[in-house]
């Protein structure tokens, strides 16, 4: 399954030469700073900001730099295989699009949903589609194309709704449930808190809980009729603080592939894997959810020790294709893009989000020719070494 990714490259030069320049920023640089003139200032601040003094955000970008990929040579690393077995699937990449709760509102047309799921078809990268949502699942998922795509659980206090999600996740298709374990309250963000704004609160992203049989239920009128008691319910109902004694709960909701995010400890690993999950989500948020952590990178290895052979699913801080090549090498299967892809959609719509793919793919691919590595075996631990300590 060896693809050219890098080629990408090749496209563009051409481009150059009958006159025709990128139309969009090739840095992740650009990509923020273009999203920022592009999105609502309350949207953005949503989508940037995190935690505390959001010093666990930057620390996870900034754990990338502590790793050096060492180069290899007489390798002849003509041709490199990106290609992944997750889940008993082939994927010709690693990488997937993590769960972004507001995406739909960072795309001009407000579905974001919507052109996240056509830029999966269009590139076979997953995406991991968020409970909260503009556009109901079985939506976002009639996009996908051939692409497998995962359903994201926030896990109501409500297990008859829990259930009502994951049924409708897995009649609409959906490959694996992703369950988020670290959200079910929201972290001290004062870059929200600063402008009072929570996307959620204001009715943005229930489409999920709006087209559920089971929500509807517990309405007196409908949500069109009386929106506000809409909100108050999903409030109410939105997160269950969970304990170990709900994993065999959670893991009898489906026979999918079952993915929990958020662990960063061996121990936490060890446990869920006792309990029958089916692969670990190694992320701490994006920073979003507690400050003063470590960077999700530093906890990787660790994780992946504890995993054995389940498969790692790593997201917090990846910012190019190096960024992403260095996660693989320290043991992750497969690595989430979160962030850069909101800001590609911001930019671009569905066309943004392709490039914003595609230049974290061609700069994996050529970091992997030039440095001599011809495949994601081949980046082990040894292929980097520490910078600072
Ligand atoms: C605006 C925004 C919304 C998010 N919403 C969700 C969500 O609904 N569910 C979830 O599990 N994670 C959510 N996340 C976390 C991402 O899945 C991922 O862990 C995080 O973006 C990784 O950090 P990075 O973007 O800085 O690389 C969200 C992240 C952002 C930036």
């Amino acid at each position: 399954m060896s693809r050219s990714f890098g080629s990408y490259q090749d496209e563009i030069y051409a481009g150059g030469l009958r006159g025709v320049l990128p139309s969009l920023p090739m840095t992740y640089g650009g990509w923020e700073a273009g999203a920022r003139a592009a999105l609502p200032p309350s949207v953005w601040s949503y989508v940037a900001g995190g935690a505390g003094n959001e010093h666990t955000q930057r620390a996870n970008v900034a754990a990338f730099e502590d790793w050096g990929l060492v180069p290899r040579m007489f390798v002849g690393a003509e041709r490199r295989d990106l290609s992944v077995d997750l889940f008993g699937m082939r994927l010709p990449t690693p990488l997937f699009m993590a769960p972004v709760g507001v995406i739909g509102v960072c795309a001009q047309d407000g579905h974001g949903d919507l052109a996240t799921a056509r830029a999966a078809a269009r590139t076979v990268v997953p995406m991991v589609a968020s409970t909260l949502s503009v556009d109901p699942m079985e939506t976002v998922a009639a996009e996908f194309g051939g692409t497998p795509g995962f359903f994201q659980l926030y896990t109501p206090t409500d297990r008859e709704l829990a259930q009502s999600l994951v049924r409708r996740a897995e009649a609409a298709g959906f490959k694996g449930v992703v369950v988020t374990l670290d959200t079910w309250v929201t972290g001290w963000r004062p870059r929200d808190l600063a402008t009072s704004n929570f996307p959620q609160l204001r009715g943005h992203c229930l489409a999920n809980y709006t087209s559920d049989p089971v929500f509807l239920a517990q309405l007196e009128r409908s949500p069109r009729e009386d929106p506000g008691a809409a909100v108050l319910r999903w409030k109410e109902v939105f997160g269950k603080a969970l304990t170990w004694d709900d994993l065999p709960w959670l893991r009898s909701l489906t026979s999918l592939p079952l993915i929990v995010k958020g662990l960063c400890h061996p121990e936490d690993v060890r446990r869920a894997k006792d309990g029958g999950v089916d692969g670990i989500y190694c992320s701490n948020h994006g920073g979003r959810q507690a400050n003063g952590g470590l960077p999700a990178l530093d906890a990787l290895p660790a994780v992946v020790e504890a995993a054995g052979d389940l498969p790692v699913l790593f997201d917090s801080g990846i910012r190019s294709g190096t960024d992403a090549v260095k996660a693989i090498a320290l043991g992750a299967t497969a690595v989430g893009i979160g962030r850069p892809y909101a800001y590609g959609l911001a930019l671009g719509g569905a066309e943004g989000i392709v490039h914003v793919l595609r230049s974290i793919l061609a700069e994996a691919d050529l970091t992997m020719a030039v440095d001599g590595y011809p495949d994601l075996a081949a980046l082990t631990p040894d292929a980097l070494r520490r910078i600072r300590q």
